[in-house]
């Protein structure tokens, strides 16, 4: 193995998270309001499977044992099994995880399970169907939790759901949703609305602190589960009287960033070290070849040394980042 990838504050990468397109079918309130917007008459060229393979490899050579395949949608794409199939057959990858909309997940998770799709995130921010509607743009509650009825029928031991707080939408359904997990091995996951670069009002309006649900957890009994040494910045809490866990995804707390484990490449092939704050650096001149492979992993060691110790979005920095969709949550 090449020298594993860590930066100056000894934070050690494990975990690599690949957008593999920008497009989405949704309309998230704090993503794409006005839907994925195409940059001109050109197709934009996502990595095609030949680049991932090589960039996923450099990565697993350099010590990452985990890849999620975000996007954009991912499932998009017309060759995600195959790039599930790909990242999961890369040496030294154990873990293959998604991050997905849904809204195809239950026709296809078999599918995505036989390629060896290991782990799966899924958004649901209301658990009321209009409420859904509202925030995502799609009326398409029912085929999402279709989706991930089929998923855990199938054998996935768990499914993760994202649900992006907002102040007025669902940061009062925390009893709902808490109902919903308890006989089901869903890790629900509350994460901050974090203000990117298009957000204009909406970050004031809807912006609230998990602070809130911790509470409301610690005093209902829930209990912090302890942090393996690979886990990331979520907080997880566990509940003997629920089979479902939940998450708090908190990156306005202090310290929030020094569990930091994650790299990204977006899907024209950047590197990004942080979700906020800088414009990626082009790897894909590397990508066209599997013997530039010593090169480029030569080119993210150095620009792992650049990598800041925290996002400062404290300070109101959403920096050159436009929308998570573009970068790959
Ligand atoms: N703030 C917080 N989370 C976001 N996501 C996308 N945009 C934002 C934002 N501005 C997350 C959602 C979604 C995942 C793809 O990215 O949780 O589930
Ligand atoms: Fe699409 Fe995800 Fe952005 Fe929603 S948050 S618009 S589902 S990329």
């Amino acid at each position: 193995m090449a020298q594993q990838f860590e930066d100056k504050f000894h934070r050690k990468f494990y975990y690599l998270r690949l957008s593999v397109t920008d497009v989405c079918n949704f309309r998230c309130t704090y993503c794409l309001p006005d839907g994925y917007q195409p940059p001109g008459r050109k197709r934009p060229a996502f990595l095609t499977l030949e680049e991932i393979k090589r960039v996923v490899t450099a990565f697993a050579d350099c010590g990452t044992s985990k890849v999620r395949i975000t996007g954009g949608e991912p499932s998009l794409r017309k060759d995600f099994p195959q790039i599930i199939e790909a990242v999961a057959n890369t040496q030294g990858i154990r873990k293959v995880a998604t991050t997905t909309n849904g809204y195809r997940m239950a026709k296809q998770v078999a599918t995505w399970r036989e390629a060896g799709l290991t782990h799966i995130n899924v958004s649901v921010d209301s658990l009321d169907p209009r409420m859904f509607h509202q925030i995502t743009g799609e009326n398409k509650f029912f085929d999402v939790m279709a989706g991930i009825d089929r998923a855990l029928e199938i054998g996935y031991p768990q499914v993760k759901v994202n649900v992006v707080l907002m102040k007025d939408r669902n940061a009062k359904q925390l009893p709902e949703f808490l109902q919903w997990i308890k006989d089901r091995p869903i890790q629900l996951r509350f994460i901050e609305l974090m203000q990117t670069g298009e957000m204009d009002e909406l970050f004031n309006n809807h912006h609230v602190s998990g602070v809130e649900i911790r509470n409301q957890l610690i005093a209902n009994g829930w209990i912090l589960k302890a942090k393996g040494e690979s886990d990331g910045p979520a907080q997880v809490f566990v509940h003997a009287d629920y089979q479902g866990e939940i998450g708090l995804i908190m990156p306005y707390e202090k310290n929030f960033c020094e569990s930091c484990n994650r790299l990204r490449v977006s899907a024209m092939g950047k590197l990004h070290l942080c979700l906020f704050g800088e414009q990626g650096v082009d790897l894909r001149d590397l990508l066209q070849h599997d013997s530039q492979e010593n090169a480029l992993i030569e080119r993210i060691q150095t620009q792992l040394q650049n990598k800041s110790v925290s996002h400062f979005l404290h300070d109101g920095n959403s920096g050159m980042t436009p929308n998570l969709a573009s970068i790959g949550g």
